[in-house]
């Protein structure tokens, strides 16, 4: 079951957490369940503490006295544990269902290493096929998503921009910007999409996560399986 899978990929990633360090805690299904594999160490004495990548995850940690800092108070971590919506050969990631990418980059960023945790169903030839959130600004957002449509056009992708709704309503970062999911269906030159979008005013971020990771935990129904780069 994909629940469990998560799970076990969680768990097996936190072997690698250790007393004393600082933690960036990802955001997500996957991250939730090492939320959970996190709370019941901290009960048992376990002494990290952690930085969330969302409103939400600071709500669960909070919850479980997972005790947490500011990226602004601990501005260098020494592991964040994230999930992932697509992991390709060579660990370039889509990030950002959750539409917390923004901060997971910085907090990745920050990180010394970040490990991914996922069940096998995340692992893909080629990224794309989940559609890729680009953070953009309230203001101009239309403008925004016409000239992301030129600029993957000038990179021969093509795909149905749409701007995220979540209860019907237009979906809000916790940094107060909108989403537009870009349905491309392959990604063949992620580098090059990435240094396009970022180039453009109204782009906050986007979901691509390029050298960022070096290691990712899977599962599957086999047992979990350490990916390195
Ligand atoms: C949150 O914004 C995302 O980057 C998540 O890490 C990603 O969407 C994976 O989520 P799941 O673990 O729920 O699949």
């Amino acid at each position: 079951m994909a629940g469990n899978l998560k799970y076990d990929a969680a768990l097996a990633a936190f072997g690698e957490v250790k007393s004393g360090m600082k933690l960036g805690i990802g955001t997500g299904s996957t991250a939730e369940e090492f939320v959970k594999v996190l709370v019941q160490a901290v009960s048992e004495g376990l002494e990290i503490v952690g930085v969330p990548t969302s409103e939400r995850t600071k709500e669960l940690c909070i919850a479980g006295n997972v005790p947490l800092t500011t990226l602004d108070e601990t501005p260098e971590l020494d592991l964040v544990i994230d999930g992932a919506d697509e992991i390709d050969p060579k660990m370039r990631l889509i990030k950002g269902g959750g539409g917390a990418h923004l901060r997971e980059k910085i907090v990745a960023k920050a990180g010394k290493k970040m490990i991914v945790i996922a069940d096998e169903s995340k692992i893909v030839d080629t990224l794309g096929t989940f559609p890729l959130p680009i953070e953009v600004t309230q203001f101009g957002s239309k403008a925004t998503m016409l000239a992301i449509e030129a600029v993957a056009k000038s990179l021969d992708l093509s795909g149905e921009l749409k701007f995220r709704e979540k209860d019907g309503q237009i979906f809000v970062t916790d940094e107060g910007h909108y989403i537009i999911d870009a349905s491309f269906g392959r990604i063949s030159k992620p580098e090059e999409l990435a240094q396009a979008l970022v180039a453009l005013p109204g782009v906050v971020e986007h979901g691509l996560f390029i050298d960022i990771a070096k290691i990712a935990y899977v599962a599957s129904s086999e047992g979990v399986k350490i990916i390195k780069q």
